[in-house]
């Protein structure tokens, strides 16, 4: 056995085949390079087994999520979910001898039993994985180890893999989103609003009674930063903003380790947010989860949702990527575990991003640059907006950060092939056509305001906070008082949204109309992408959320 063991170990390094090989490897900005791995560092690795089902899952989820289905509604819990993909019996057997026979054998599984992770040494992952060399990463005091080059696995066990996590992506940025005091803001003209809760709720149309009121609703935020929110900042703010409406000032739970540094602006930002439109709803933090800091923060943060039965019912993220910088492969198999909490009723929010359409310098031309998982098909995507006049509560027009435009990987879903037809033949101004690919996933799918928030961080109130991700806890918010009133009637949570958001055709929401979104800034698009229009635009989606009218919308069935 012995033997076996090792000629198949050394036929790996000759028919090793790699998994992920439009996987970007680049050392993004702030990292600083720290030296090769020695031999004896121990890593931890995700190991992405495939799975079974997936076809199926996918018109599961097609069928839940559908108003218009028998099945609507008629979700799953994590153990049915968990005997309808986990791996066949043959994958986990080849995986698992794979692993042992080169000595792997402090691993952790999920209730699905689609992921495993797994410590070793940097020797035993660079013969496990031919082609990689770890070195290591130095960021302010975090380390971890890459490799500064693609992997392959053997043979044998690439068909029953779909990705090894750990081994090349990083930790996402640092999103810097207050603007500061900087530039100059109009203040000649009177006291400029600035976004407050109060602010929120009148322009969404929030009474003082619209607060959470069923037992069991929850929400969440999830953030992947390096910073924590502060208990003191949310009961700070709720003090200073939360005056008019009844509300929670204290997190019910908290997964993962908060840092031990600053409170970060952002994560301040995602749960004071949630927590005044979701008002007086339970709200979990889930933060850097995972036993290591080092690995992949929004992979361990999916392995979690596949690992906890019990989970909020609305999550809203702010985390997202370069389309073009991860791998195909990935993915695909990130949407598969979208779908897996789709199926279960769990309502998945994305930040559209803060940089308009994007752009991509290529060789000869620019293109826009999507996001990923904003530009994911099964998840919820959130753009911005401001108000068209800033010293009133007044309509809203497109934020130009206000991230939006269509997947070059993924094609667009049947819930919206109509609105993005509708809106390419609205005659609105295009870009030329070379910077984007019509036939892709549009987002976002709604949107609200994004500019200008008071967010209170280390203690201190800070003016001009803005980006999308303070309009995703916003929507997020607001999508979970919808929940109360469906849990106050017997009904099931919203679960994924966007196929009965796009049958409203726009009911429920107001519609922006006005304003483009940034772009490349080069001799043809001069900086502008895509522009807002009546209906749905891939700037600000379906529009913001009018709470009474769309609660309405969403109360049957
Ligand atoms: C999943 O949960 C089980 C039970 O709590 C735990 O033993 C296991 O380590 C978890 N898996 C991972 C990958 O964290
Ligand atoms: C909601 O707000 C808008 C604009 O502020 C207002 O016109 C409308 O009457 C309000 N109520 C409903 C139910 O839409
Ligand atoms: C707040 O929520 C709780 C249930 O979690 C409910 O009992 C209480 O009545 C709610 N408060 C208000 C003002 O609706
Ligand atoms: C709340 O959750 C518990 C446990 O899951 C369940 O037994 C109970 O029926 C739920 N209550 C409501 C009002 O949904
Ligand atoms: C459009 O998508 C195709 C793949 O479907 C891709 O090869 C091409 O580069 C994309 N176009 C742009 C502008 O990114």
């Amino acid at each position: 056995m012995r033997v076996i063991a090792f000629l198949s170990l050394f036929v790996g390094l000759v028919l090793g085949k790699p998994l992920e090989t439009d996987q970007l490897i680049s050392v993004p900005e702030g990292w600083l390079h720290n030296g090769q791995a020695s031999p004896s560092e121990e890593v931890e690795l995700t190991f992405a087994l495939k799975q079974q089902n997936v076809d199926l899952l996918k018109e599961l989820l097609d069928l839940v999520s559908d108003p218009d289905s028998h099945l609507y509604g008629k979700f799953l819990t994590l153990e049915e979910v968990a005997s309808f993909v986990r791996p066949s019996p043959l994958t986990e057997k080849v995986v698992q001898n794979w692993l042992q026979n080169h000595g792997v054998t402090r691993c952790h599984t999920v209730l699905t039993q689609d992921f495993l992770q797994c410590s070793m040494t940097i020797q035993v992952a660079e013969t496990l994985l031919p082609g990689t060399e770890f070195h290591s990463y130095k960021r302010n005091d975090q380390i971890l180890l890459r490799s500064s080059s693609l992997y392959s696995v053997h043979e044998d066990v690439s068909q029953h893999l779909d990705f090894v996590g750990g081994v090349l992506r990083f930790p996402p940025r640092e999103k810097v989103i207050s603007k500061g005091w900087e530039g100059s803001r109009p203040t000649a003209k009177g006291i400029h609003l600035g976004v407050t809760p109060s602010v929120l709720r009148t322009r969404y149309n929030l009474t003082e009674a619209d607060v959470g009121n069923a037992a069991n609703n929850s929400q969440a935020v999830a953030q992947f930063l390096e910073q924590f929110y502060h208990p003191a900042d949310l009961a700070e703010f709720m003090t200073l903003f939360g005056r008019s409406f009844k509300h929670l000032s204290n997190v019910e739970r908290v997964v993962g380790t908060q840092g031990g540094g600053k409170a970060g602006l952002e994560a301040s930002l995602d749960v004071e947010y949630i927590m005044s439109t979701g008002a007086n709803i339970s709200t979990w933090v889930f933060t850097n989860p995972g036993r290591h800091e080092s690995q992949e923060p929004f992979l361990q943060w999916m392995l979690l949702l596949s690992n906890m039965t019990a989970v909020p019912w609305v999550h809203t993220i702010s985390y997202g990527d370069d389309e073009d910088s991860l791998s195909t492969a990935y993915m695909s198999r990130i949407n598969i575990e979208f779908m897996k909490a789709g199926v279960r009723g769990i309502s998945l929010l994305f930040a559209s991003g803060d940089s308009g359409a994007g752009c991509r310098h290529l060789e000869k031309e620019n293109v826009f640059r999507p996001s990923f998982p904003a530009s994911s098909p099964y998840v919820t995507t959130v753009g911005g907006t401001s108000f068209k006049n800033p010293f009133k509560v007044s309509y809203e027009v497109t934020d130009y950060i206000s991230g939006g435009g269509f997947s070059n990987v993924f094609p667009v879903p049947p819930y919206q092939a109509s609105a993005v037809k509708a809106y390419l033949k609205s005659g609105r101004p295009l870009p030329p056509q070379s910077y984007y690919n019509t036939s892709g996933r549009a987002y976002p799918d709604m949107a609200a305001l994004s500019d200008n928030y008071w967010v209170v961080t280390n203690l201190v109130p800070i003016p001009w906070v803005s980006g999308t991700s303070a309009s995703t806890p916003v929507v997020g918010g607001i999508l979970s008082l919808i929940n109360d009133h469906r849990f106050l009637k017997g009904l099931p949570s919203l679960g994924f949204l966007n196929p009965r958001l796009y049958k409203l055709q726009g009911t429920g929401l107001f519609d922006v109309t006005n304003g483009c979104h940034m772009s490349c800034l080069d001799d043809k698009v001069e900086g502008q992408g895509f522009c807002a229009s009546p209906g749905w635009d891939p700037v600000t989606g379906w529009g913001t959320p009018n709470y009474p009218a769309l609660l309405a919308a969403l109360l049957q069935g």
